[in-house]
């Protein structure tokens, strides 16, 4: 199963994918999870990418699509594999289709997960992530069994850097500008399953796997 989850920031999609690993048992790819990584270790990468996540901007392409092209390809995506917050602009799409038809793969569905920009702005200002494993946390919604610590490995919960009202903006306006257009791309190719993101995380990964299940999508 190839998918590609799609939404706004906060909207769910790491939430989601987290789920879907374990349940379709295929890897996430998350261009975000992997510029932290990248920014944590100090590389040229991620010194050249900070600047634009802080103010919650995009990074170029050529970083991102790099990212992928060189993960797609690893073995452990022989199966498929669910990409979270990739592609975000429709040079990055083309760079995808260009990808796939190397491999000889096709993207299944493109999973839409629709929620209020009210609700991104309280999602993201209240999210607690692990440093160690990146389980994802809400402090009101979902909160760790003890305040601060994570349930899977004890390490301490993190705020994010680019988690404030500001930046949730900017990043709200760059999804606005640059992704949307996508949601109307993916939905001439047939491929577009649109779920309610505004229910517990149970119920959206209930509306995600059903649809699937459906063919909705493909
Ligand atoms: P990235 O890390 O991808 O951030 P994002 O897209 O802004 O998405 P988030 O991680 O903020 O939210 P999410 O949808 O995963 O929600 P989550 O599950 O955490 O990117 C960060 C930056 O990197 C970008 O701004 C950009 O600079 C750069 N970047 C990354 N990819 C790029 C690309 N392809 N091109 C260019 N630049 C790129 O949930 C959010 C909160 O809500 C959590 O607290 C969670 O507990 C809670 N929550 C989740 N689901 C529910 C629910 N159903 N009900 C109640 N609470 C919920």
């Amino acid at each position: 199963m190839n998918l590609i989850l799609y939404g706004p920031p906060g909207a769910g999609k790491g939430t989601q994918a987290k789920r879907l690993e374990t349940t379709l048992g295929v890897p996430q790819l998350s261009t975000g999870d992997m510029l932290r990584i990248a920014r944590r270790e100090g590389s040229e990468l991620g010194q050249r990418a900070a600047a634009f996540m802080d103010s919650g901007q995009l990074v170029p392409d050529s970083l991102v699509i790099d990212l992928i092209r060189h993960r797609i390809g690893s073995k452990d995506c022989a199966g498929g594999f669910i990409l979270d917050g990739f592609p975000r602009t429709v040079a990055q799409a083309d760079a995808l289709d260009e990808m796939l038809v190397g491999l000889g793969r096709t993207i299944d569905a493109v999973v839409s997960i629709e929620v209020s920009d009210d609700e991104i702005v309280r999602r993201i200002v209240g999210r607690l992530s692990c440093g160690a494993c990146g389980t994802v946390y809400h402090e009101m919604s979902m909160p760790p069994r003890v305040p601060g610590q994570c349930d899977h490995d004890g390490s301490v919960l993190v705020q994010r850097a680019d988690d404030t009202e500001p930046t949730v903006r900017s990043r709200l306006g760059a999804f606005r500008s640059q992704t949307s257009p996508l949601k109307e791309l993916y939905g001439s190719r047939g491929l577009l399953l649109e779920v309610r993101g505004d229910v517990p995380p149970d119920e959206v990964t209930r509306g995600i796997l059903t649809g699937l299940r459906h063919g909705d999508g493909r």
